[in-house]
């Protein structure tokens, strides 16, 4: 069977990004205008003869797997079988052997970065700075991205070095020379439920962003299906039948170190219904920890549907204006514990609010009545709702959504610049935006509505976990794209694809 590096040195770069976009040659090399972010003059370069891409606009750069893999939304393993069945080329992913010495490879690498903390003054202080302490430390594996070479020498002295490389981790650049991506950053290993190290999140010590990088995606970590902490909660989460569920690792560490053990957090995305799925084997309820603050509110929003679906108990506590749960615990424990204490299910602190006067609860309430799995339960609520409010529970009913699965298969029909203005009004919102003056497809134009109407449920997870280097900026040039005055842009990814291939595939003669 063939093996990863022979496959590589099958497929032409050009070749490939060229049935996605189109390249200018310039010299040896070939430029185009970058894909991945707005770009008014051409800032990505194809070089054949080092088999790799590189924007200068956005940074992104990789081999032709990476390129598919980001053009595609997919992650890098199935890009590298897309390509492979592309070329008719047979390979064998292997599982079994090779992937616990994946496994063996991501611990070694989270004991080399946490050895190197132990010697990192600047990383010990940036410790000592957020109150943490060693033991914690310890007890979550931190470390810090030193010595890239010293950690590229004991790879391969343990023959490690090409498994690790599939992490997308570390990159080689030159002959020789890697790219560790959370060089000089705090890390903080993620692990799945065994306890195995299978990714890495990574913060800035010295404010330069971005504030956090997470690892790639890779055969074993898959972010929508992860949490973090899963490992060091999981004893405590089913003992007491309840997840307290944060935004951030920092806030997990703290309230760790502060006592409180059964804390989940995403690894910096939005909720999945995979990880509420998974939330629901371990516990009855999960309490959510969030900010008072707008996009708290938000976030709660898109969360707890996916929780209710999953059939899980759901109570949330806002924090004071400007603390999260990190800085909270720090000043008053007894506080929060009395907060967490007191939460009621989300239903009825909504009716308690409703009763007490506050309608705006209303509207909330009924968009979350669609998701309580239990019809029975869901018809209580509503009773009670009309019992208040007078108002008839048909005309209740009418107004709450009716829950369909997503349609997947519509979500790739997005142009690129309309999954910008997506993820632009999901995280800015309308202000300055003239709908009207949009061209939009009809796919998109339903997704605006539903961001309007705050119903999360039904964006795609990519869109509302949209991370690009400058967003405000491309939200901005998307809107100018899709508008009416602009001429017609052909970036719809349907298209291009239906274009590729109908190209014919050429192999790189050797
Ligand atoms: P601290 O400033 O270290 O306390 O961070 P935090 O944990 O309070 O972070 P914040 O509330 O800003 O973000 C919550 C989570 O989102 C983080 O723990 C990360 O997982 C993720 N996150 C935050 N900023 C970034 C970023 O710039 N890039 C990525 N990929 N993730 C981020
Ligand atoms: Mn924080």
């Amino acid at each position: 069977m063939p093996s990863l590096r022979d496959l590589m040195a099958k497929i032409d770069i050009v070749d490939v990004i060229s049935s996605y976009i189109e390249l200018k040659r310039v010299g040896n090399n070939y430029t185009a205008r970058c894909p991945f972010h707005p770009d008014d003059t051409p800032s990505f370069y194809v070089s054949p003869s080092k088999g790799i891409f590189k924007c200068f606009g956005c940074g992104v750069g990789g081999d032709a797997v990476k390129f598919v893999s980001l053009y595609e939304n997919v992650d890098y393993w199935t890009a590298l079988q897309r390509l492979a069945e592309r070329y008719r080329i047979p390979i064998r992913i292997e599982k079994g052997g090779k992937e616990d010495k994946l496994f063996t490879a991501l611990r070694r690498v989270a004991e080399f970065y946490h050895e190197e903390l132990k010697s990192s003054r600047q990383a010990l202080d940036y410790l000592q700075s957020r109150g943490i302490s060693m033991k914690t430390a310890l007890k979550f594996m931190l470390g810090y991205g030193g010595d890239t070479s010293a950690l590229v020498e004991l790879l391969k002295r343990e023959g490690l070095l090409e498994v690790y490389e599939r992490t997308a981790n570390i990159t080689g650049v030159e002959k020789g020379i890697y790219r560790d991506l959370f060089k000089g950053r705090l890390i903080v290993p993620i692990r799945d439920m065994s306890g195995r190290v299978v990714a890495f999140g990574g913060r800035s010590l010295d404010g330069s962003p971005p504030k956090y990088i997470n690892s790639p995606e890779s055969e074993v970590f898959k972010k929508g299906k992860s949490l973090f902490g899963l490992y060091e909660a999981k004893d405590y989460i089913r003992e007491s039948g309840e997840v307290l569920l944060v935004e951030g690792y920092f806030d997990l560490i703290s309230l760790w170190q502060e006592g409180f053990r059964n804390v989940l957090a995403p690894l910096g995305t939005a909720l999945t219904q995979e990880q509420a799925q998974l939330i629901s084997k371990l516990a009855k309820r999960v309490i959510l920890l969030y900010d008072g603050d707008k996009a708290g509110r938000k976030a709660v929003r898109s969360a707890v549907p996916h929780l209710l679906m999953a059939g899980l108990e759901v109570r949330v506590v806002y924090l004071p204006e400007g603390e999260d749960p990190d800085t909270f615990v720090r000043k008053n424990p007894a506080e929060l514990k009395r907060l967490i204490a007191t939460a009621l299910p989300v239903q009825q602190e909504l009716i308690k609010r409703i009763k007490e006067g506050d309608t705006s609860c209303m509207e909330e309430l009924l968009y979350y009545a669609g998701f309580i799995k239990d019809s029975v339960e869901r018809f209580q609520i509503l009773k009670e709702l009309s019992h208040i409010t007078h108002i008839p529970l048909s005309s209740l009913n009418e107004r709450v959504p009716k829950v369909e699965p997503r349609r997947e298969k519509q979500e790739q029909s997005l142009s690129y610049h309309e999954v910008l203005l997506l993820a632009g009004l999901y995280r800015f919102g309308f202000e300055e935006v003239k709908l009207e003056e949009l061209r939009l497809s009809p796919y998109a134009l339903e997704l605006v509505e539903a961001i309007q109407r705050g119903e999360y449920h039904l964006l795609p997870d990519y869109i509302k976990n949209y991370r690009t280097y400058d967003l405000e900026r491309a939200f901005r040039e998307s809107i100018r794209a899709l508008s009416l005055h602009e001429e017609e842009l052909p970036r719809n990814f349907q298209e291009l694809r239906l274009k590729s291939k109908e190209r014919p595939r050429k192999l790189r003669k050797r």
